[in-house]
């Protein structure tokens, strides 16, 4: 499989002596007090790694930058495709603003331990505020911009923030996005009460806001810088909210220590990506990439990190990722296959890379969804350069499965993210928990325990946390995602085996869609199922029983339950599709088979359960897949 044996080595350490090879991994962490320990099990199915250590977050992602001399380095750069705006912060600088943002949560009551949630949109204020919570050892949630009021408020139910820090709004290609609104109306559906509301005022989006919101300029004016407060490893550093089989969001809680560790050796093993060199991942804040390779993972590594807010296609054209490529030296690129798919769709032939020097990038690395092999013979046609797919999970906050650039490339097999990564323990059982032969798909699981840097549980929910994870099969993490192993070890991962789906590379739960759409006064029931969709990977569609005795014209009921979606969910639902059906097919107890529907929409095998209550329904339903 491989030629040098690094790869192997290093798979082998962290398998077989986990204590030595985290323990000699963490010596690349700045430590208060360094860990005498890797891993603490004394309280299984509960894991923490580096008990006893003690150490500040933003400390290794800047402070210790500074204080070895790179204070000049330019840590973050800042480019608006949507405004034009082009900023770059040095370590130095940045450390300052962060310093003096943290001093502006203390003086709001921000204490070690208190949550603050966020919802920014693309600007430097949401990398500021992030990691001002880490300054102070307060957990940051951030909450990704394109979800309405009501989810929002989920959020803010469930975290209980001391302080909510937001903007103006948005800025999406052809239209400003008023963030003030869904703010305001999640505070008032919520029971959280925050003591404040920090709002920074966006010149492009002036928009009012409530007079007792506080404006971050004038806050920033005033503010004491704050020093990082020390805690302990095991300690959270934030709560990133994700979707999961029913509507309710899974708070996945991330500690410090581990978290440090593990993206601090990711950098230079997977990514290849060191001091001074440049990191471009064009995701945003709100997604756990953007959290561990925009914001830490660069930053702990001393690299320069780009934020960008823009499309990659239309702001102004399918050049815009080979601009910011060419303009900023970009090493390592991290994006979604979605976003290359949109670019190829209006650039085929990939015309406008020729008008920029993109010769600086050594490798092109995309996550989020199956990397389907049409894209990736394009995009490695058109770059000439690496394209790595690696697989991972807001759970797991970084690669389970990769070519580990920096360890030792690997060969690509199309359609395979390639290994585990050293610490993952990936196999594949069947229902009954066995293991499956070779290129044999069943579900992909983990050994526990789990690597560092993975969720040490749900916020507030050991139970769902053991429930959706844990029980399924003993000493074992559910991935969720079914695939294979061929004959080099390679993964390959097919798609999920529950209700979430992924739009664009975005996480959705079609639970909390079909919970939207059955609230409508018409309808007796629905399924919301994904779909394929040529751009987009998959879009969620609902299948739809009237109640008896509606009436109602199909595209006013399509209208109206996309407005709802989009009020209760969020633009980024991108929920279109709507279709009115006689009936589901069902089992004999109830249970729609949604399953059942997916194989039928996506032409695959359908496999009818004996279970099924009336199998004529699918009869009428193949003639709705078929238009
Ligand atoms: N705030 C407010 N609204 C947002 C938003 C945000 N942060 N992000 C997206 N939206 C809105 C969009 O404006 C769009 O609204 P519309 O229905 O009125 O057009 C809707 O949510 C859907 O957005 P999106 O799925 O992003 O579709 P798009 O057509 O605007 O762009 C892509 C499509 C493929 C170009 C874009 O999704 C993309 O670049 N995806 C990469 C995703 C990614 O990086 N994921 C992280 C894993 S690596
Ligand atoms: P998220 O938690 O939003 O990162 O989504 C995680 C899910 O996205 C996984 O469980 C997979 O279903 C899917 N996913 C992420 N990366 C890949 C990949 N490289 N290949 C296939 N599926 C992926």
């Amino acid at each position: 499989m491989s030629e040098s044996g690094a790869y192997r080595r290093a798979y082998d350490a962290a398998a077989t002596d986990p204590e030595t090879f985290w323990l000699d991994a963490a010596r690349a962490v700045d430590w208060e007090s360094a860990p005498t320990r890797a891993l603490d099990s004394t309280t299984p199915p509960f894991y923490r790694w580096f008990p006893g250590g003690t150490l500040n977050t933003c400390v290794n992602a800047l402070d210790r930058h500074v204080a070895a001399g790179a204070g000049d380095r330019v840590a973050l750069i800042h480019d608006s495709a949507m405004t034009g705006a082009r900023v770059s912060f040095t370590y130095a600088e940045l450390l300052a603003t962060v310093s003096r943002f943290a001093g502006v949560l203390a003086a709001h009551g921000v204490r070690t331990g208190d949550r603050v949630v966020l919802y920014m949109p693309m600007i430097p204020e949401a990398v500021v505020a992030m990691l001002a919570c880490a300054r102070l050892g307060a957990v940051h949630s951030v909450v990704f911009g394109g979800f309405a009021a009501k989810e929002l408020a989920a959020r803010i139910d469930d975290a209980d923030p001391v302080v909510v820090v937001t903007a103006t709004g948005g800025l999406e290609p052809g239209r400003t996005v008023d963030y003030v609104t869904p703010v305001a109306a999640a505070l008032e559906m919520s029971t959280a009460t925050p003591r404040a509301v920090i709002v920074r005022t966006r010149p492009e989006v002036s928009i009012e806001t409530p007079a007792t919101w506080l404006d971050w300029d004038l806050e920033m004016e005033t503010a004491e810088p704050a020093d990082p407060v020390t805690v302990a490893a095991t300690d959270p550093l934030y709560i990133l909210y994700t979707s999961g089989t029913t509507g309710k969001p899974k708070g996945v809680v991330r500690d410090n220590g581990g978290h440090a560790v593990a993206l601090t050796w990711s950098m230079r093993n997977i990514y290849d990506v060191g001091p001074g060199q440049v990191m471009w991942t064009a995701s945003d804040v709100g997604w756990v990439v953007g959290h561990s390779y925009i914001v830490y993972g660069p930053l702990f590594a001393g690299a320069t990190t780009v934020l960008y807010e823009g499309k990659p296609v239309g702001t102004p054209d399918a050049g815009a990722f080979w601009r910011v490529i060419a303009d900023y030296g970009v090493r390592a690129l991290f994006t979604a296959p979605t976003a290359l798919r949109a670019i190829r769709k209006v650039d085929p032939d990939a015309a406008l890379l020729d008008e920029y020097d993109v010769s600086s990038l050594e490798t092109l690395f995309v996550a989020g969804e199956r990397l389907d092999p049409d894209t990736f013979a394009w995009a490695s046609r058109i770059l000439g350069k690496p394209v790595v797919d690696h697989w991972w999970q807001t759970e797991t906050g970084w690669a389970i499965c990769a070519n580990l650039r920096g360890l030792e490339a690997m060969p690509i097999k199309s359609g395979s993210p390639t290994v585990p990564v050293p610490g993952f323990r990936v196999g594949v059982l069947d229902a009954s928990g066995a293991a499956v032969p070779e290129n044999t798909e069943g579900n992909i699981v983990l050994e526990l325990p789990l690597p560092p840097g993975t969720l040490t549980g749900l916020w507030n929910d050991d139970e769902r946390f053991v429930k959706s994870y844990l029980d399924a099969f003993d000493g074992h993490y559910l991935t969720g995602d079914s695939g294979y192993v061929d004959a080099d070890g390679y993964v390959y991962v097919l798609g999920r085996t529950d209700d979430v789906i992924n739009v664009a590379g975005h996480r959705l739960s079609t639970g909390s869609i079909e919970a939207v759409v059955a609230s409508h006064p018409a309808v007796a029931e629905c399924a919301v199922i994904g779909i394929h969709d040529e751009t987009k990977g998959q879009r969620p569609s609902a299948y739809v029983v009237l109640k008896s005795g509606v009436s109602i014209d199909e595209d006013t009921l399509r209208a109206e339950l996309v407005a709802a979606v989009r009020a209760d969910i969020g633009a980024v639902a991108t929920f279109r599709d709507v279709t009115v059906v006689q009936a589901l097919p069902k089992t004999r107890s109830g249970k729609i088979l949604r399953k059942t529907m997916r194989q039928m929409a996506d032409g695959t095998e359908v496999v009818v359960p004996s279970t099924i209550e009336d199998a004529s329904v699918l009869d009428a339903l193949a003639a709705v897949f078929r238009t």
